[in-house]
């Protein structure tokens, strides 16, 4: 009997999410997700640090866990825990450091941990659709804080707080993106940390913290940790190596108290994040992360100053955005009239991959004349072209934006 005269469907457990759709390759202007620049990963230094590992320690592959126990290959985590005290001020050790498949897991191990259906979390208003949809999927219901220019507002964090304290709901925690917000590429300042853990503390919420993007600044500078600036504890850092090295290598990781830990592995069923690409970065990232992330950031700063210079060309001042602070996205606001999933899926027919707004925002309203723009997959040429036919299609659906403001702009240029 082939698979095909099986009818698996009435066996599905309830409450599945949809199916996933089937892969038909990259559209030709590709401007979702978090894909990397294909021309700056380090391949060459990759190849021979797979190289040396595997000819110095291969044999351990024999083994789950490398003789590295549960918590992830110890060199790995012993570069983790001294390129944080560098770059981010946190003070840990590699038993505090647990590697995971992809941050994306790492969430997945918060989450497991802590969320139960109709819990309530607190997180900034625009965020990362990964999370947004895994507390949809939970069940759990997500209060957005709106963010300014320095990331999530304090203003708004205890308002939110005191409601909800005065209603009764004790939320399990404060997801934030603080270092390159995804999407809107703020940073938020070492007092707005201070400000958020005073506000956490006093009502007893942890901080979530999602450092996905924090080595991506253009000047390689950041504010420390807020896991840092904690001295009561009561944070959980998350990192990855997917926006610094590659996504698809899948290497993330979280900092938290072993006791913490220790809850987070007993439901990681997958017996061990993959060994190689651990082995790999484990090799490579003492050598050459500290060079290699500079050579990664200023490649990105070219295509980001591409990007806007598009929006400008094409859209005049109907795209207004604030200049990212690093990373691999641009947050960009159309006029009123827009509708930026209809927009996508116009666009889509013409090549062009745009993620809109509402899928970034817990404010659908807000989100639907936004969209983000991710810079760093599309050479500096598709970036030209790939807005160019976004324009067209714009003003096609919506009449946004007019070829006269753009001829005026031109005039003035
Ligand atoms: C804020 C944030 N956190 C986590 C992730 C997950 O990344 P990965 O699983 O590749 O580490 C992403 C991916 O884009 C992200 O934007």
């Amino acid at each position: 009997m082939n698979s095909a005269s099986f009818d698996f469907a009435p066996l599905l457990r309830a409450g599945l999410p949809a199916p996933a759709a089937k892969w038909n390759g990259f559209p030709r202007y590709n401007f979702i997700g978090g894909h990397n620049d294909a021309d700056l990963v380090p391949l060459d230094r990759l190849i021979a640090a797979a190289t040396t590992v595997l000819q110095r320690e291969g044999s351990t592959l024999a083994t789950y866990g490398m003789q590295s126990g549960p918590l992830g290959y110890r060199p790995l985590r012993e570069f983790l825990t001294a390129k944080l005290k560098r770059s981010a001020d946190i003070f840990c050790a590699a038993d505090e450091v647990l590697i995971t498949s992809g941050s994306l897991q790492a969430i997945d191990l918060v989450n497991g941990v802590f969320l139960a259906r109709g819990d309530t979390v607190i997180i900034e208003q625009q965020s990362y659709q990964g999370s947004l949809t895994r507390l949809e999927r939970m069940g759990v219901h997500a209060v957005g804080i709106p963010l300014d220019t320095e990331g999530m507002q304090m203003d708004a964090l205890a308002r939110a707080l005191a409601e909800l304290k005065g209603g009764g709901i004790h939320p399990k925690y404060i997801y934030t993106i603080p270092t390159v917000q995804n999407p809107t590429a703020t940073v938020m300042p070492e007092e707005r940390r201070h400000e958020l853990l005073r506000l956490a503390r006093g009502y007893n919420v942890p901080v979530f913290e999602d450092d996905c993007y924090a080595d991506l600044t253009w000047d390689g500078r950041r504010p420390p940790a807020i896991y840092a600036l904690s001295r009561r504890g009561g944070v959980i850092h998350v990192g990855s190596f997917s926006k610094s090295i590659a996504p698809a290598l899948r290497v993330g990781y979280i900092v938290a108290p072993w006791e913490v830990l220790a809850r987070m592995l007993a439901i990681k069923t997958d017996a061990g994040s993959g060994a190689l690409e651990q082995m790999v970065l484990g090799e490579f990232c003492p050598n050459h992360f500290a060079e290699h992330v500079p050579q990664l950031t200023r490649g990105l700063r070219v295509k980001l100053d591409t990007l806007m210079d598009a929006l400008a060309e094409q859209f005049g001042t109907s795209a207004e955005f604030a200049e990212p602070k690093g990373g691999i996205f641009l947050w960009v606001k159309l006029p009123d009239v827009l509708d930026t999933q209809k927009l996508a899926q116009a666009a889509l027919a013409s090549g062009v991959a745009i993620n809109p707004g509402p899928d970034w925002s817990t404010d659908k309203a807000y989100g639907k004349s936004r969209l983000r723009l991710c810079f760093a997959n599309p050479s500096q040429a598709a970036i030209r072209e790939g807005i160019a036919t976004l324009a067209e299609v714009c003003r096609g659906e919506f009449g946004v934006p007019s070829r006269i403001a753009n001829v005026e702009r031109r005039a003035r240029a």
